[in-house]
């Protein structure tokens, strides 16, 4: 049974200006609409336009769309001159946009680095630098960004992928440190193994797909893979004064994957 957003609503968040980058699709997608269903205005700051959203709030006044490149300081400048003008101020920022390079070192380019360090460690500086202006004098203002297991352990081929999300836990606890005595927090989440487009290429190109979903989800406790909602969940608990006195933590998210430890099959008991 995956999570249930629709039965856990109860104005959590009422009131809350929220900007979700990456929210688009996947989990950020599934981040931004768990908030507008709990009383937040969702900013969504993504390169790509999210489709039933458009430049303005949408017909429930709950989402809109703001044109946005992480990587780039200027867009990024204009993202908070925008959200400022229309919201005058931030009291949660979602880091939550990122990119996966596959590949081995050998293969992999300086530039393949780079844009995976800027879009995923440089773009959660970037807008905590610049929205921190815009959540001073908030009420509980919190910023929750979006690492991974891969900052904790690491898939094959991933250097630059485990590398940069290593680096947004590290970000994580210094940000907690250095804005925790402006009253702003900072935690992480670090889903496991999420079913969104970053990671469906993987199973799809399996010849048996349904056989590598299974055997996918018996690698987790809880018997399943995650779905977007279930990281949502866990980001509104950490942005509402519930986690009032929790900063600085990395939260794993992944039906207890990282949990269990592997044994050979020849002795595992399932
Ligand atoms: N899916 C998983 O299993 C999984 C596991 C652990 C962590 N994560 C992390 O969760 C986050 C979301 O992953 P997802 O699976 O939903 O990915 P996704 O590829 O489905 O969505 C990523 C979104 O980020 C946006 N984006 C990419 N580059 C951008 C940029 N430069 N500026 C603004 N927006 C940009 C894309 O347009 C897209 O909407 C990522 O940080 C990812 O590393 C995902």
């Amino acid at each position: 049974m995956t999570a249930s957003p629709d039965a856990a609503t109860s104005g959590r968040a009422d009131g809350r200006i929220v900007v979700v980058t990456g929210g688009a699709r996947g989990i950020g997608r599934a981040i931004v609409d768990r908030f507008a269903a709990e009383g937040a205005t969702v900013v969504i700051g993504d390169l790509t336009d999210p489709g039933n959203v458009g430049a303005g709030l949408d017909v429930a006044g709950h989402r809109e769309w703001v044109p946005l490149d992480v990587t780039d300081e200027a867009s990024v400048l204009e993202f908070a001159e925008t959200v400022q003008a229309g919201h005058g101020g931030v009291d949660v920022l979602v880091n939550n946009a990122g990119i996966m390079d596959t590949r081995s070192i050998r293969d992999e380019t300086v530039a393949d680095w780079d844009l995976a360090m800027a879009v995923n460690l440089r773009g959660p500086f970037l807008m905590a630098k610049h929205l921190l202006p815009l959540m001073e004098g908030r009420d509980d203002p919190a910023i929750v960004n979006i690492g991974s297991i891969e900052g904790l352990g690491a898939n094959a081929l991933h250097a630059s992928y485990a590398a940069s999300k290593a680096g947004v836990h590290g970000l994580t606890r210094a940000l907690a440190v250095d804005l925790g005595p402006m009253g702003v927090r900072c935690n992480a989440v670090a889903p496991g193994w999420i079913d969104t487009d970053l990671n469906r290429g993987y199973v799809d190109k399996h010849p048996n797909r349904d056989q590598a979903v299974a055997e996918l989800a018996s690698l987790h406790p809880v018997g399943r893979i995650g779905d977007p909602a279930d990281v949502a969940g866990t980001v509104l608990w950490l942005a509402t004064p519930d986690a009032g006195f929790v900063t600085g933590q990395v939260v794993t998210v992944d039906g207890g994957r990282m949990t269990r430890l592997s044994l050979p099959a020849s002795l595992a008991d399932d």
